[in-house]
Parts: C-alpha cells; sequence; structure tokens
C-alpha cells in the first residue's frame, strides 16, 4: 500500500507560509484548507493565495474546498495548478459535471464527505472520482477529536473501490495523529491529511510526518 502523509498548512504559521512549507518537504502534499465562512463557519484564504503557495510550495497542492457554490468556484484552483481539487458533496450542485472539468483541466477530482454524509448516493460515481475524502471530523477547525464513526464509512467506500477495480485515492481528515492513523489505515485509508499533529506535535514537523508514516506501517491492515 502507499501511504500519503499530507499535512494542513492550516495549523502553520500563516505570518510565514513559504518557510513552514519548507518544513514539510518530506511529506507528499500539501493540504491547502480554503473556507469560506458560509459552509463552514470559519474563514481562511481563497484563490489568491492558493496561486502563490502553488508558486512556491516544493510539493503539490492537494486543495480542500470546504466552500459553498464549488461549482463555480472550484475550476479556477485547478487552473492554478492544484494536484487535486476536492469539494464537498454536501455543497456540489452537479458533482459529476464538476469533477470531469477539473479531470478536463488536469486536477485530480475528489469529493469530500462530512461525518454525518452517507456515501451511499456517491458509490456508483467513483469512476468519476481519483479520490474521496471521508472528514474524521466536522470541517471547520483543525486540532479537533477524531470521529471513530466514520470508520464503517470509509470501509463501505474502500469496499466499493476495490470491487470495482478502481484506484481511487481514499483520504481521511481531522484528528490524524499517530494514534488513530493506524484504526484509518485499518478501515482502508491510504492518504492521511494532519494539521495540529504535524505543525504543533513534539519536535519539527518532518519527524512528525516520518512518525505518521512509522504508525501506518506498524498497524495491521486487516481490512484488505
Ligand atoms: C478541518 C480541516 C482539516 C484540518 C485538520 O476542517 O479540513 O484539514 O486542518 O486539522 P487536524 O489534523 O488538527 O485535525
Ligand atoms: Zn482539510
Amino acid at each position: 500500500m502507499t501511504t500519503r502523509i499530507n499535512p494542513s498548512i492550516l495549523s502553520a504559521d500563516f505570518a510565514n507560509l513559504e518557510r513552514e512549507l519548507g518544513r514539510i518537504a518530506t511529506a507528499d502534499l500539501v493540504h491547502v484548507d480554503v473556507m469560506d465562512n458560509h459552509f463552514v463557519p470559519n474563514l481562511t484564504f481563497g484563490l489568491q493565495m492558493v496561486q502563490r503557495l502553488q508558486e512556491v510550495s516544493p510539493i503539490p497542492l492537494d486543495v480542500h474546498l470546504m466552500i459553498d457554490d464549488p461549482d463555480r468556484w472550484a475550476p479556477a484552483y485547478a487552473e492554478a495548478g492544484a494536484f487535486s481539487v476536492t469539494f464537498h458533496a454536501e455543497a456540489a450542485g452537479e458533482p459529476v459535471s464538476l469533477a470531469r472539468r477539473l479531470r478536463d483541466l488536469g486536477a485530480r477530482a475528489g469529493i469530500a464527505l462530512k461525518p454525518g454524509t452517507d456515501a451511499t448516493p456517491y458509490l456508483d460515481l467513483l469512476p468519476e472520482f481519483d479520490q474521496v475524502l471521508v472528514m474524521t471530523v466536522e470541517p471547520g477547525f483543525g486540532g479537533q477529536a477524531f470521529i471513530p464513526e466514520t470508520m464503517p464509512k470509509l470501509a463501505r467506500v474502500a469496499d466499493a473501490v476495490q470491487d470495482a477495480g478502481l484506484d481511487v485515492w481514499l483520504q481521511v481528515d481531522g484528528g490524524i495523529t499517530e494514534d488513530t492513523i493506524g484504526i484509518a489505515a485499518e478501515a482502508g485509508a491510504n492518504t492521511f491529511v494532519a494539521g495540529s499533529a504535524v505543525f504543533n506535535g513534539a519536535g519539527a514537523p518532518a519527524g512528525r510526518i516520518a512518525a505518521l508514516r512509522d504508525a501506518v506501517a506498524a498497524h495491521p491492515h486487516s481490512h484488505r
């Protein structure tokens, strides 16, 4: 299994983002949380910031759009060069059309599900997506506790991906630490977002990233 660790810069020093990106250069992708204060009760940054991050980042951008009306706003993030653009199922009007547009623009297309959102309506749409983000906290803030009740849903999506013979990355986001990452790996995740565990943990981010990789490797993958 390929394991991807995507640090979330939501927990980084916003006044020194270029330096912070340099501290996570051993990660796979940098997770960029765009929040609009409508879809979630928090506000971060938008397209102009992402364009600049794209220019200076040593690793590709994994953009997580927690915004209303992604049908209107998401394509510009693909045009900016983001490696992946993930929008929320709860916010999208035409998720398949939007995913196709993102792919046409050269980005990986991702769909995110809040903890309370049923995956069933989206299982037949999996061929349209490159990644599925199963939120393991309510979106909006870093530093929250992992919600283990989301794991059966993750396992169902993992089963559907396998049954369909697809190569869809399964991502978890929220409360991922050395203590919880194995639970998510066991349920089928292969792409792990971690904000506070990377930037607020003991020692430098590179050590935290390595520790997260080790925690996945040490864990038995009983789901598969
Ligand atoms: C929450 C964001 C996450 C956040 C995770 O809405 O989508 O990416 O940064 O932070 P931690 O890892 O601290 O839970
Ligand atoms: Zn996120």
